[in-house]
């Protein structure tokens, strides 16, 4: 290659460079990615949106307000990945945030796939700030980076059983899961509250997470003579058992944990919805101060109303971008002090993290369907 030759290059790439130069300023700007995974196909899809939206809106807004890590803009930047609701799956969308060097995690929604995935950004230190999914476990193996900013299942479906015992005075217990980490945990959380208030279970059976026939079941608990069937699994599915349940004249109090009180469940159940009860982690969001406001902004942006968790993922992006702002840095090493001590007002309520990093003062709220609508009966701070 001749001088002139060599040298063309090197004259376009200058030339290009400066023709680029009114931009520079964006090459100071501190670029902070927050990963965010959750089924956004199949089944649980529309749990998923519903969360990647909360999260989007949090970036749409910190962006807006041009906030500043350290003495850098932060530009924040969602990075997205599709865990299916397979563990499998889940662990290599995990993987696939880590590589592509994301500052912190909002994620997972199922119990299943957050479990193993929690693994992941353990091994690689970076935090995650579960939004959804809501097995004890997930902040019970001692992890340095695993928050939640929803109550556990100890809690909700404690105070299903508690509940189920004491007020409803269920005599004749029947319990249902689908086998996931979230369903059969929740189950479980629920057989233990029921015991120790001194109810009797005299049935529990359980399917699986793609079941749509529940019919050998509800048959047991008809003989068993059940008074109260407790479902732990999600909408979907509570919905099509109570069709079954009414088609197969089981009169029973349908109670569903969490997963279950969203419009979905509604559409889907028809008039078998009526009188279902369902406990949901956290306080009724119109109850909130900033609970109105955030609804409106939602359906602004995305020209939908909200499902179900899109506050708490809304909630979990901003925990982290104060954490990062407060600390003036997105590296998880510095932050994550900061994180752990945090005092924030969400618009689920307040979020600050117990040593294991679980939701100190979550609450919990039963609802139940009335003329098609769900409505709030009874919040409890606590267990
Ligand atoms: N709370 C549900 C779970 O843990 C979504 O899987």
């Amino acid at each position: 290659m001749s001088l002139r030759n060599t040298l063309k290059p090197l004259a376009m790439l200058a030339g290009a460079l400066f023709a680029v130069a009114p931009l520079a300023s964006f090459a100071d700007d501190l670029v902070v990615k927050i990963g965010f995974a959750a089924p956004l196909t199949g089944a649980n899809a529309g749990y998923g949106k519903d969360l990647e939206n909360g999260v989007r809106l949090a970036i749409t807004e910190a962006n807006a307000q041009k906030i500043k890590i350290g003495d850098k803009l932060a530009r924040f930047e969602i990075v997205s990945q599709d865990d299916q609701a397979d563990p499998r799956v889940g662990v290599q969308a995990a993987q696939k945030l880590v590589d592509s060097g994301v500052a912190v995690v909002v994620g997972h929604f199922n119990s299943g796939t957050t479990i193993p995935a929690s693994q992941v950004y353990e091994q690689a230190g970076i935090p995650v700030l579960d939004p959804a999914a809501t097995n004890p476990i997930i902040t019970g193996r001692g992890f340095a980076n695993a928050f939640m900013v929803i109550s556990t299942d100890a809690q909700n479906a404690g105070n299903a059983g508690a509940y189920a015992v004491d007020v409803t005075k269920a005599k004749r217990i029947a319990i249902i899961d689908d086998r996931t980490a979230f369903g059969q945990g929740e189950a479980d959380e629920f057989e233990k509250a029921v015991k120790a208030h001194g109810g009797a279970i005299v049935a529990r059976e359980y399917t699986d997470n793609h079941a749509v026939d529940f019919s050998t079941q509800i048959t047991k608990f008809k003989g068993a003579n059940a008074d109260l069937v407790f479902f732990g699994g999600l909408d979907s599915q509570a919905a099509g058992f109570a069709r079954r349940m009414k088609q197969l004249g089981l009169n029973a109090q349908l109670v569903g944990g969490g997963g279950v009180m969203d419009d979905d469940f509604i559409k889907l159940a028809g008039d078998s919805a009526d009188g279902v009860m369902a406990w949901e982690y956290g306080r009724p969001l119109s109850q909130l101060p900033g609970g109105k406001d955030f609804s409106a902004k939602f359906k602004k942006q995305f020209g939908a109303d909200i499902l179900s968790y899109a506050p708490f993922g809304y909630d979990g992006a901003w925990v982290a971008i104060k954490a990062m702002q407060q600390a003036k840095s997105d590296s998880p090493n510095v932050y994550r002090p900061v994180l752990k001590a945090i005092d924030y007002d969400g618009v689920t309520g307040k979020i600050s993290f117990d040593n294991t990093g679980a939701l100190k003062s979550g609450a919990s709220t039963l609802y139940q369907v009335k003329n098609g609508k769900w409505v709030p009966i009874v919040t409890k701070s606590g267990v």
